[in-house]
């Protein structure tokens, strides 16, 4: 057995520029935990969600760009991770209509965006729905499918997107079950995310100091120029306070975001520093100091990046193909647990209809012997081969020559075992084929859940 990793899936959503509050409360602390080992993580520029509240199309595409180069300049190393752009795996608004069609309506209805959206409608007197357009209402699903589709453990998100894991879980349960028996024959099933939220990220205070957010207008853009970071910080407010009095830390916007950069002992310095009543000049000096002094070296990674958007553009398009090997097969799993299948693929239908109790017919074992199949044999040259025949007869895995037939046997038992595992069987193929030789994953690891869902319903009818 593999021993699986930790998924944890995160999107942001292209709308704006990034932040210092989005540094600290997201950019960074998700780069650390992506070089955790154990850890697999999935990073993404949700840029379908950003069409929801953004319909300035160069916008979009300008943020976009940003996100990108901002996590790169901060270290994410797509090569460890998969980081990649929304609208580059068709899959995902694929799964969004399986989900759509399994979602209660009611459940949208209480999403808090929406609900805030028409309560402001209903207090200005206008129709409830007045403004609202329908992506709004579905962005839970959409979110939901961002984060199935990878079979993500872990969502780190803020407090206000606890609501919208809640209701992936709902989703995923309620296909889990109408598909239940579907899904059991391709080895498979949604897994139900949890909702992280980071206990010790701060929430950065803006200028004004209220929490630093683009919907209050009161951010400091995260790759400002120094001089012009500087005069930002200049700009933050704080009380009257003269050079010489005392001041609170604990009250201050300047203090809190100089803790969110600082190390203990800096913050501990700090901290006396408001004892001994330091200037508010000189303290927002301070925080410049130490705000630029982690910045620096990733803001010139930065502008070398953005200077560049074809390699960052490539960059995407590598990561959301190394996504969609993982995500084609299971949405193709899905669709045919939820009857979007070839009509030819009578094998499984007549199964189905069987293990629902109707009598098998000779028609059931014609049916069945189109199932897909292992064959193992030895060539002329001595050596052992398998293939991997689909029930028309095609081939699907061509072996290279194996000296001995345990080698074979073990690696046609461990694929398989492995059907539900796209990543596994990706592996065990680079072991199984010449080299050079690359399969196509997505029919292979169709027909191996077949395989299993088939030795399963046999076990499970000699269990009676
Ligand atoms: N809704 C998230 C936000 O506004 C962005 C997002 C889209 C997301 N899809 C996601 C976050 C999937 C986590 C997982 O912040």
């Amino acid at each position: 057995m593999t021993t699986e990793k930790r998924r944890i899936l995160t999107g942001i959503t292209t709308s704006g520029t990034p932040h210092l509050g989005n540094y600290v409360g997201a950019i960074r602390p998700a780069i650390a935990a992506s070089r955790q080992a154990g850890n697999e993580s999935f990073y993404f520029l949700a840029d379908y969600h950003a069409l929801i509240k953004c319909d300035d199309a160069a916008r979009v595409q300008r943020s976009t760009l940003e996100i990108a180069a901002s996590w790169l300049a901060c270290g994410l190393d797509p090569d460890t991770v998969f980081f990649y752009r929304q609208s580059d795996i068709p899959e995902i608004p694929e799964l969004t209509w399986l989900l759509t069609c399994v979602t209660a309506k009611g459940l949208l209805n209480r999403a808090h965006a929406y609900k805030a959206a028409v309560d402001q409608n209903t207090q200005s007197g206008e129709d409830p729905d007045a403004g609202i357009n329908a992506g709004l209402y579905m962005y839970p699903v959409l979110m939901a499918a961002d984060i199935l589709i990878f079979g993500a453990h872990e969502v780190p998100v803020g407090r206000d997107q606890i609501q919208h894991i809640e209701m992936a879980r709902d989703i995923a349960q309620r296909f889990n079950h109408v598909y239940a028996d579907d899904l059991a024959r391709r080895g498979t099933r949604f897994t139900l995310p949890e909702a992280k939220i980071e206990e010790n990220v701060a929430t950065l205070p803006g200028l004004d100091g209220r929490k630093m957010s683009k919907s209050y207008n009161n951010t400091i853009p995260l790759w400002l120029p120094a001089k012009e970071l500087e005069k930002a910080i200049l700009g933050i407010v704080t009380d009257s306070r003269a050079p010489g009095e005392a001041k609170d830390p604990d009250g201050s916007n300047i203090f809190a975001i100089y803790q969110a950069f600082a190390s203990a002992e800096e913050t501990a310095a700090m901290r006396q520093a408001f004892a001994d009543g330091i200037g508010w000049g000189e303290a927002k000096k301070k925080l410049f100091e130490r705000i630029d002094a982690e910045l620096a070296a990733p803001r010139a990674r930065y502008e070398a990046l953005i200077a560049k958007p074809e390699a960052i553009e490539e960059q995407l398009l590598a990561g959301a193909n190394k996504a969609r090997k993982r995500g084609e097969p299971f949405v193709e799993a899905l669709r045919w647990a939820a009857g979007i299948r070839r009509l030819t693929d009578r094998a499984a239908a007549l199964a189905a209809h069987a293990s629902a109790g109707a009598s098998a017919t000779a028609e059931m074992h014609a049916a069945k012997a189109a199932l897909p199949e292992f064959k193992r044999y030895r060539e002329t040259d001595g050596k052992f081969y398998f293939k991997l025949e689909a029930g028309d007869g095609s081939v699907l895995l061509q072996s290279r020559a194996f000296d001995s037939p345990k080698d074979a046997g073990r690696l046609t038992a461990d694929l398989m075992e492995s059907a539900d595992d796209a990543s596994r069987v990706s592996a065990l193929l680079l072991q199984s084929v010449a080299a050079g030789d690359s399969p196509d994953l997505a029919p292979i690891v169709a027909a191996l859940a077949q395989l299993k869902a088939e030795k399963l319903a046999k076990e499970r009818e000699k269990k009676g």
